[in-house]
């Protein structure tokens, strides 16, 4: 059986911590990732998989919308198959904002989604001052300003704590072990 991972990521923090837990999972099975644009059009051979985990990231208060578009399209499978969830996002920089319950954008998703995954992480993002147009390095520039981040736009800074990453990605092979056993 293989596993699979979907993620939504706008300037590739959200892929690169997705391919990280793909190379811990790939020690003990098979594991397909894939882009949430190319999941949402595929039709997939569910039988295939043991086990699913959804990442993505926050963009001014929200999920990009097809996010929740691939779980309604999913949600009868993603009700059955052992599931996971994390979230990407700047909040998340501060470890008080960091666990699904106090990480208000996960927190309120989690909540109103018809999906509720087997476990949950939430994961501090990038800062890429280089990658974005004027309008979004402004806004950006001044929620860092009045939430005590980096305001030097010459300057980009990666917060996602790698050690956090590896214990979910562990944590996620070891619950799913569990639950098959069960
Ligand atoms: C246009 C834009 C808006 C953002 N809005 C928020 C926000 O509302 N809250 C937050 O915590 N982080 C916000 N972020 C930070 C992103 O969540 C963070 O950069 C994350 O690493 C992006 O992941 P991605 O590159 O996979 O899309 C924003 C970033 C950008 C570029």
């Amino acid at each position: 059986m293989k596993a699979l991972i979907i993620f939504y990521s706008r300037n590739g923090q959200t892929e690169k911590i997705s391919s990280y837990i793909a190379d811990i999972i790939r020690s003990n099975q098979p594991c397909d990732l894939i882009n949430i644009s190319d999941a949402i059009n595929i039709d997939f051979d569910w039988k295939q998989y043991d086990c699913i985990l959804i990442g993505a990231s926050i963009h001014y208060g929200h999920f990009h919308p097809i996010v929740n578009e691939f779980i309604k399209r999913n949600v009868l499978t993603l009700k059955e198959i052992f599931s996971g969830f994390f979230s990407v996002n700047l909040v998340a920089r501060k470890i008080e904002k960091s666990s699904p319950y106090t990480n208000a954008y996960t927190y309120k998703f989690l909540n109103s989604s018809p999906w509720k995954p087997n476990c949950c992480a939430v994961f501090g993002g990038a800062l890429k001052y280089s990658r974005y147009n004027l309008f979004d390095k402004t806004i950006i520039r001044f929620i860092m300003f009045i939430t005590g981040g980096e305001t030097n736009i010459n300057y980009d800074v990666e917060y996602t704590n790698w050690e956090q990453v590896k214990k979910f990605a562990n944590h996620f092979k070891n619950l799913k072990l569990k639950k098959l056993i069960n």
